[in-house]
């Protein structure tokens, strides 16, 4: 299958969707994948200073709060000195779980991640974000990608996840069933809570890179929701790119992923297409809210 897609169509798609903002990433030199070198000497002594601002104020929230299997990871990880040399952390990774890291200048086109995730690689941003965007930044940076993003791939049940998740992505494409699968990403890799022995804890990636929303979507009296997950619900769900999520899907193992994600998807995106996407802060009939909240 030929996964490549020209960088003019990708960045005009891209100015297209964003009323023509440009993304930040450098495009211009990386192969037909989008990958590219991490130039980590280029790195400067005030981004390292930043992540190491950043990886520290992220770690001080995670007890109690992320999953063990995260925590222990990172540790491993050795990241906290400053921005990783991609190339260390992503032989550990092959070592671990046979999944690899590659370098992209920022997004990447829908075809070229899905192949990625496919063939377990995993695309992570060269860039650093602007000490102004400490707090809230758009685009998925390295701090995102890689502190968020890497240390569960070393779950080999998870990272299974991920890789079928990719090949699913391909699958979709052809069947039109992009959009509700992408809200499948979004809930359970970006945003996604695991019930634990010890509560529920945190395992997605959105959610444990940023600053403000991984002591909020525990706390309970929001006016976010927590519900159980349920596949078919979810992929019907909309969600909030530019505000914390009103609901978050609470999974009980990562095995539970793999399974659900196991049949093909191709009757449940038929049966998607009769049904309404639900707003971001539906709580249907006969569903149950494992947070208490007042709405
Ligand atoms: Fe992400």
């Amino acid at each position: 299958m030929d996964t490549s897609v020209s960088n003019e169509d990708f960045l005009a798609t891209v100015a297209t969707k964003s009323n023509g903002a440009a993304l930040r990433g450098d495009y211009e030199h990386m192969d037909a994948h989008y990958v590219v070198q991490q130039d980590w000497d280029a790195y400067t002594e005030a981004e390292h200073e930043l992540w190491r601002k950043l990886y520290q104020r992220q770690l001080a929230l995670l007890p109690g709060r992320a999953c063990q299997e995260f925590i222990d990871a990172l540790e491993k990880m050795d990241a906290a000195d400053g921005i990783p040399v991609f190339e260390k952390t992503s032989k550990e990774l092959f070592a671990a779980t046979g999944w690899t890291i590659v370098a992209v200048p920022g997004l990447i086109p829908e075809l070229t991640f899905f192949d990625h995730l496919a063939n377990r690689r995993f695309p992570v941003t060269v860039w650093l974000r602007k000490p102004e965007e400490f707090n809230y930044i758009v685009e998925p940076d390295v701090f995102h990608d890689f502190f968020g993003h890497v240390p569960l791939l070393f779950n080999p049940v998870f990272a299974d996840y991920i890789q079928r998740y990719g090949q699913g992505g391909l699958k979709a494409m052809k069947l039109g069933g992009l959009d509700e699968l992408a809200r499948l990403y979004w809930y359970t890799v970006e945003f996604g809570l695991i019930n634990t022995a010890e509560g529920v804890r945190i395992y997605g990636a959105g959610i444990l890179s940023s600053g403000g929303e991984v002591e909020y979507c525990l706390t309970p009296g929001t006016k976010s929701r927590h519900i159980r997950l349920d596949i078919e619900r979810c992929l019907r769900t909309l969600y909030k790119i530019d505000s914390y999520q009103e609901t978050y899907f609470v999974i009980d193992s990562f095995q539970q992923l793999f399974d659900g994600t196991a049949p093909d998807f191709t009757p449940l995106y038929e049966k998607l297409k009769t049904m309404d996407v639900l707003p971001a802060n539906t709580l249907l009939p006969g569903e149950v809210e494992l947070l208490p909240a007042p709405h």
